[in-house]
This record gives structure tokens, C-alpha cells and sequence, in this order.
């Protein structure tokens, strides 16, 4: 099992963040390229739209994989890199209804007042997206202070917005349910992996393999 040094992590986590945040940047230079050179297809504000949401779905599996990343490895380092990962989530998703505002509505705000209240699947899109909002602007440290045992309530909110996120994918999948279905089985390995059964598993298993080598 990789359980992660500890001293080697923390001596090169300012190195690794600084990594980690260029990785997340690149999916917008990606699609900065696609614009700039004409490649997204017949369709450029529809792939753009696709795949900033993409990006931002990508981005909350990575968020909801540290916690029972920590469990497996026995490590609480991989915390670290969470408020980034979870950051991350927001701007895609700040990306992603800006273009859908932008290039699928040609800023008419009327009709994004009228999809959101007549189309399901961006009611349940836009529903996620505000709750994702208080996560981004509470996710600091002074934040975190100031709000002590509530802070760890209302970023409780991250379950309820995956799930309706969930449903904004499946919901305008219509017949093609693959892609939405792998990722309602990832989502729900993500949930099992946190019950305590598993942190026992693992703590005993630690124990155990602790006992062995003495
Ligand atoms: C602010 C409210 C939102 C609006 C108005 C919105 C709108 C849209 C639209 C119009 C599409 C279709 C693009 C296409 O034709 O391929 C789409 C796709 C998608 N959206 Fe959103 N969305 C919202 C929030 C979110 C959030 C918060 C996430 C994830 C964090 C998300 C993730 C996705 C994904 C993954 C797709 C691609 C689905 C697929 O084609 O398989 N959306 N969204």
C-alpha cells in the first residue's frame, strides 16, 4: 500500500501545489487553443460548453476522491490539496455557465431566467452551481475560523450539489446513459469508500502489517 512519506511530502508541498495549480490550468489552455485554432468541431460554443463542464465534473471527482484517498493511504496529506482541487471545481464551473451565457444564450439573460425555470436538467445545473458558490467564498482558512463547527456543516452542501450535478448529466444525456452512468459509479464508490467499515479495514490492516515487521 503507498503509504505517503510524510517529511518527504511536506518539505515538497509548495513545489508539488505549484505543479498541481499549472496541471489545472491546462484544460483552459486547451480550450484557448481549440478557439484559437478553429478545432472544436462544427459546433465550437457546444464543445466549449461540454468541455468546461467536463473539466468542472473532473475537478469534484479529484475534491471527493481525498478523503477516502486519506482513508487508503493513512495519510492526511492529500487535505492539503483539497481547497485547490475544490477551487478548481468553481472556476470551470464559472467558465461553464459564462460560455453558456455568453456563446449558447448570446447574453440574453431573459432566457437564462426562462431555461432555468422551464428546462430541468439547467434548473439542477444552476441549482449545483449556487450551492457550489458559498464553498468557493467560505474555503478560506479566516473563513474557516470564523465559522468553527458550522463550516464542516456547510460544505456538507458538496454531496447535494454532486447529486444534482448527477442529475444535470443524466437528465440532458436523454437514450445515451453511458457516460452518465460511469459517473454515477464513480460518485457512488467515492460515498462507500467513506463509511467507517472501510477506515477500520484499513487501520487494521496498518496495525497489523505494523505488528508484522516488529
Ligand atoms: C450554472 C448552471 C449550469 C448551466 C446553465 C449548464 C449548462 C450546460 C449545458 C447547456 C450543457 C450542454 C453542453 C452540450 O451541449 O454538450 C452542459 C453540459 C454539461 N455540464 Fe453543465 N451547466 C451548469 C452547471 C454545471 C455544473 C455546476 C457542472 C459540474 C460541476 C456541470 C457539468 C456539466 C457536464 C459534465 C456537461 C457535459 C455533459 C455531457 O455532455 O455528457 N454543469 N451544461
Amino acid at each position: 500500500m503507498a503509504v505517503v512519506n510524510k517529511s518527504r511530502a511536506v518539505k515538497y508541498r509548495s513545489y508539488i501545489k505549484v505543479f498541481v495549480f499549472l496541471f489545472a490550468l491546462l484544460p483552459l489552455l486547451q480550450l484557448f487553443l481549440g478557439v484559437l485554432q478553429n478545432s472544436l468541431g462544427p459546433d465550437p460554443a457546444k464543445a466549449l460548453a461540454h468541455l468546461s463542464g467536463e473539466w468542472a465534473l473532473r475537478f469534484l471527482i479529484i475534491t471527493m476522491a481525498i478523503t477516502p484517498l486519506r482513508i487508503i493511504t493513512r495519510s492526511s496529506e492529500w487535505v492539503h490539496y483539497r481547497r485547490m482541487m475544490g477551487l478548481f471545481v468553481f472556476f470551470y464551473a464559472v467558465l461553464h455557465l459564462l460560455i453558456y451565457c455568453v456563446f449558447l444564450l448570446g447574453l440574453q439573460w431573459q432566457d437564462l431566467w426562462a431555461d432555468i425555470l422551464e428546462r430541468p436538467y439547467i434548473t439542477v445545473g444552476f441549482g449545483a452551481w449556487v450551492l457550489l458558490l458559498p464553498l468557493a467564498v467560505t474555503s478560506t482558512k479566516r473563513w474557516q475560523r470564523k465559522l468553527g463547527r458550522q463550516w464542516s456543516r456547510l460544505h456538507k452542501l458538496i454531496y447535494m450539489a454532486s447529486a444534482l450535478i448527477l442529475l444535470h448529466i443524466i437528465w440532458q444525456a436523454r437514450s445515451d446513459l453511458e457516460e452518465p452512468l460511469v459517473y454515477v459509479l464513480i460518485f457512488s464508490v467515492l460515498m462507500l469508500l467513506r463509511l467507517p467499515i472501510v477506515k477500520r479495514i484499513f487501520n487494521d490492516r496498518a496495525k497489523k502489517s505494523a505488528a508484522h515487521q516488529h
